[in-house]
């Protein structure tokens, strides 16, 4: 897959894209990422990106040509039709679906802005989805755009190991994750519940999936609205 971003603040992304599996996942080549500055496709002579809003008012907006010219440039090329996402706290919100759906695209383009609106021809034109990832303001898209990323790219084939395997994710099964215990079994008094030191794996799963959905029903009721419950859940409802 490639990701690219377009932003005026490249080195934020430095720390995040060269660690831990974000960095293994670009050297095994899963995933190819580019960060480029859409400062660098203005046609003006000072490099301007933005202007006043047309109508009057407070703030910047930023104008179409740069982002254009950068988005055209990193996809002009490109086989498949990449999807361009617009990072911004009115688009539809980032669900673990939708960084499933995203997973499956071969070309995925990132817009960020920062502390002010788009050009709305930069919205009709040249974007295809609108992301937020919560109903709060970010100074910019930039810290979403690595939200984004890094929900997609952990997804990506061979990028996640056996051992941190996205399969019982929280949110990929639909419900959350049941609760985890290490050693030692005893820490100041605090136990292990006995059922996981027992060895018997059948009653082992069974607590685990009885844990997960009473997790997810304490804590998140919404997600359980419409799900199809299996025979066995059905007789746990009852117990
Ligand atoms: N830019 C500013 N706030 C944002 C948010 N919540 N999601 C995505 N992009 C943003």
């Amino acid at each position: 897959m490639k990701i690219d971003i377009v932003t005026l603040f490249p080195e934020m992304f430095t720390g995040v894209f060269g660690s831990s599996i974000l960095k293994k996942a670009q050297e095994k080549e899963a995933v190819s990422i580019r960060v480029v500055n859409f400062r660098e496709y203005s046609a003006s002579k000072h490099g301007s990106v933005d202007d006043y809003p047309y109508g009057g008012g407070a703030g910047m907006v930023l104008a179409p040509q740069p982002i254009f010219d950068a988005v055209e440039q990193l996809t002009g090329t490109a086989e498949t039709k990449p999807r361009v996402l617009l990072m911004c706290p009115q688009g539809e919100r980032l669900t673990q679906r939708k960084a499933e759906a995203l997973a499956e695209e071969e070309h995925l383009v990132l817009i960020c802005g920062h502390y002010e609106g788009y050009d709305e021809r930069i919205r009709e034109h040249l974007v295809t989805d609108e992301i937020s990832i919560g109903d709060y303001v970010l100074t910019g898209g930039e810290l979403a755009a690595m939200v984004v990323t890094d929900s997609v790219v952990r997804l990506l084939p061979g990028v996640l190991g056996k051992e941190e395997s996205h399969v019982q994710d929280s949110f990929s099964t639909g419900l959350l994750e049941h609760p985890h215990y290490t050693r030692p079994a005893d820490f100041r008094g605090m136990k292990v519940p006995d059922v996981l030191l027992s060895g018997n794996h059948a009653k082992i799963e069974e607590w685990r999936r009885k844990e997960s959905l009473r997790r997810t029903y304490m804590r998140r009721a919404d997600l359980l609205e419409g799900r199809e419950w299996s025979k066995q859940e059905q007789q746990w409802l009852r117990e």
